[in-house]
C-alpha cells in the first residue's frame, strides 16, 4: 500500500554540494534552535508558517513561507508543533504525499492520548513517511548539539528509507542513532523524556525503606529501651551513635542484594539445565538496578566512614568532660588485652580494604571510565572484586560483632542487635557464591554458560 520510491534529495554529490533544503513547521523554541543547528550543519531551512509574515524571530539565513509552499519545496519536514495543533496538517496531506514527516513532538504526561503523537500523524497524512525522531533531547542540547551524555537520538517509523534519511541527518548534526523499529514504538519514545530516573526508583525506595526500618528497630532497642528500663536518656545517640549504626547496616544490606540476583540467576541456570530460557521479569528488572543500588550502597558507606572518623573528636570534646575525667583521677591501667586489640585492629582493618574496594567499584561504574575498559577486565571488577569487597565488608561486622552473640544482655527486649540483622543477606550471597565454586557445581554452570543444554529424560 506505500509507494516504492520516494523524491528524496539525493545527499551531497562530491562535486557540487548543494545544500539540501530542509522544511520546518513551527517557530517555538525547538523549531528555531532544530533550524539554527541545521543551518549550522550545512543544510537550507525553510519554514512552515501560519502568518508568514508576523511569526517572530527565525535564525539568520532561514526563509519562511506558507506552509503550503514550504512543504512543497523540501522532502524532509520537521513538525515542531504540539500535538493539539495538528489537525490543519490533513487539509495538508495532498502536499505532504511521499514527503518524509519527523514528528519530534512530546506530551506533558503519560497516556494523554489513545494512540502516539506520531501514528496520529501518520493517521492524518496517511501517504507521508512518519519518522518519530529527536523527541529526547532538549531544545537547548539541538541548539547546542550533542555532548558526551547527550548523544543519542532514537528514531523509529515504517519506511526504512525515510528513517535512512532522518539518520542522515541526525549523523551530520553530530548524534549517533538508534533504530527502534517500526512506528508503534512511537509510544515507547514519547514516554522516555516523561521518566524520572526509572532505574533509581527502586533502590532509592528500597533505601528509604531500610533506612526507615532499622531508624526505628534501633531507637526502640537503644534509647526507648534505655529510658523504659533504666529511666536514662540518650536521646542524645540518635544523631552520631545511631546514624552510624543505621547508615554501615543499610549500606550491606544493599551492598548484598547487588550480588544477590547473580547467585539467583546462576542457581536458576543450573536448575533448568540451560541458559536460553528468559529469566522472571522482577528477576530482570532487579538485575538491570544492581549499578544504582551499589552507588547508593557506596554512598552510605561514605557516610558511615565520616561518622566513623568523628567518633575521637566527639569522645574527647562531648563524653570524655563527664566520664575520662572520673577515669584519669582513679589513674588506674589494665594489661593490654591482646585478643581484643587483634579484634579491634582487624576489623578496622577489614572496613578500610573493604571500603577502598568499594569505592574502586563505584569509580568503575562510571561510563567514563568503564567505556575504557573490556568487557573482561569490567566483568573482573564488577565482580570478582565485588564478592571480595562484599567479603571484606561482612568479614569486617562479624569481627566488629565477636562473641556479642553470646551474651544474653545484647538482645533487649528479645530482639538482636542490628548488626546481626545486617549479616543475614550478606552471609546468605556469600554461603550460596561459594556452593557456586565448588568445581562440579562450576563446571557445570560454565558448561550451561557456553550454550550446553541439559536434554530431560523422555
Ligand atoms: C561498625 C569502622 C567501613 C559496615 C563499625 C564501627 C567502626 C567501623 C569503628 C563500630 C561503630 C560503633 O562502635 O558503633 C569502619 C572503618 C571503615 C569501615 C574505619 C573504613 C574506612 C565499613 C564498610 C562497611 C561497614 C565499607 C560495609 C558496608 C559496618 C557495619 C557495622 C560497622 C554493618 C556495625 C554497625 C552497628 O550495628 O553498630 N565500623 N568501618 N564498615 N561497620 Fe564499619
Amino acid at each position: 500500500e506505500k509507494p516504492e520510491s520516494m523524491s528524496l534529495y539525493p545527499l551531497g554529490t562530491a562535486a557540487a554540494p548543494e545544500p539540501e533544503l530542509l522544511c520546518i513547521f513551527g517557530t517555538g523554541d525547538l523549531g528555531r534552535s532544530l533550524g539554527q543547528r541545521l543551518l549550522q550543519s550545512g543544510y537550507k531551512v525553510v519554514y512552515g508558517s501560519r502568518r508568514p509574515h508576523s511569526c517572530g524571530p527565525v535564525p539568520q539565513g532561514a526563509q519562511v513561507m506558507s506552509h503550503t509552499a514550504a512543504a512543497q519545496s523540501a522532502s524532509v519536514v520537521f513538525i515542531c508543533i504540539q500535538r493539539e495543533h495538528y489537525g490543519f496538517l490533513e487539509q495538508l496531506a495532498p502536499q505532504l504525499k511521499r514527503k518524509v514527516l519527523v514528528d519530534v513532538s512530546n506530551n506533558l504526561r503519560k497516556n494523554l492520548y489513545p494512540e502516539a503523537n506520531a501514528e496520529y500523524l501518520q493517521r492524518l497524512t496517511p501517504e507521508a513517511y512518519v519518522v518519530k525522531a529527536f523527541n529526547t533531547l532538549s531544545a537547548w542540547a539541538l541548539q547546542n548539539g550533542p555532548s558526551d551524555s547527550n548523544r543519542q537520538v532514537y528514531l523509529c517509523g515504517n519506511s526504512t528509507e525515510a528513517k535512512e534519511a532522518v539518520t542522515e541527518i541526525a549523523t551530520r548534526l553530530g548524534f549517533s542513532v538508534q533504530d527502534r523499529g517500526s512506528l508503534s514504538a512511537a509510544r515507547e519514545l514519547e514516554d522516555f523524556p516523561l521518566q524520572l530516573f526509572p532505574l533509581w526508583r527502586l533502590p532509592l525506595r528500597l533505601a528509604f525503606g531500610l533506612t526507615a526500618f532499622f531508624f526505628f528497630y534501633l531507637l526502640t532497642r537503644d534509647v526507648i529501651y534505655t529510658y523504659a528500663t533504666q529511666k536514662k536518656d540518650i536521646s542524645f545517640r540518635i544523631m552520631v551513635s545511631l546514624a552510624n549504626k543505621v547508615f554501615p547496616i543499610v549500606s550491606l544490606i544493599m551492598l548484598a542484594l547487588c550480588y544477590l540476583p547473580g547467585v539467583i540467576a546462576a542457581v536458576f541456570q543450573l536448575y533448568r539445565g540451560t541458559k536460553y530460557r528468559r529469566f522472571p521479569d522482577w528477576l530482570d528488572r532487579w538485575m538491570l538496578c544492581r549499578k544504582q543500588l551499589g552507588l547508593l550502597a557506596l554512598a552510605f558507606a561514605f557516610l558511615h566512614v565520616l561518622y566513623t572518623l568523628i567518633i575521637p573528636i566527639r569522645t574527647v570534646t562531648v563524653l570524655c568532660r563527664t566520664d575520662c575525667h572520673f577515669k584519669m583521677k582513679e589513674n588506674q591501667t589494665s594489661e593490654l588485652d591482646t585478643t581484643i586489640a587483634w579484634r579491634s585492629d582487624s576489623y578496622y582493618s577489614m572496613g578500610i580494604l573493604g571500603f577502598g574496594l568499594y569505592v574502586l567499584l563505584g569509580i568503575t561504574s562510571l561510563p567514563s571510565v568503564s567505556n575504557a575498559l573490556s568487557w573482561r577486565e569490567f566483568s573482573f571488577i564488577q565482580s570478582k572484586l565485588g564478592y571480595l569487597t562484599l567479603f571484606f565488608c561482612t568479614f569486617h561486622t562479624y569481627l566488629y560483632g565477636w562473641d556479642m552473640f553470646l551474651r544474653s544482655s545484647y538482645y533487649k527486649w528479645y530482639t538482636p542487635p542490628g548488626y546481626m540483622l545486617s549479616l543475614l543477606v550478606p552471609s546468605v550471597v556469600l554461603v550460596l557464591k561459594l556452593l557456586l565454586l565448588l568445581p562440579c557445581v562450576d563446571r557445570s554452570l560454565t558448561r550451561i554458560r557456553q550454550g550446553w543444554e541439559r536434554t530431560e529424560p523422555q
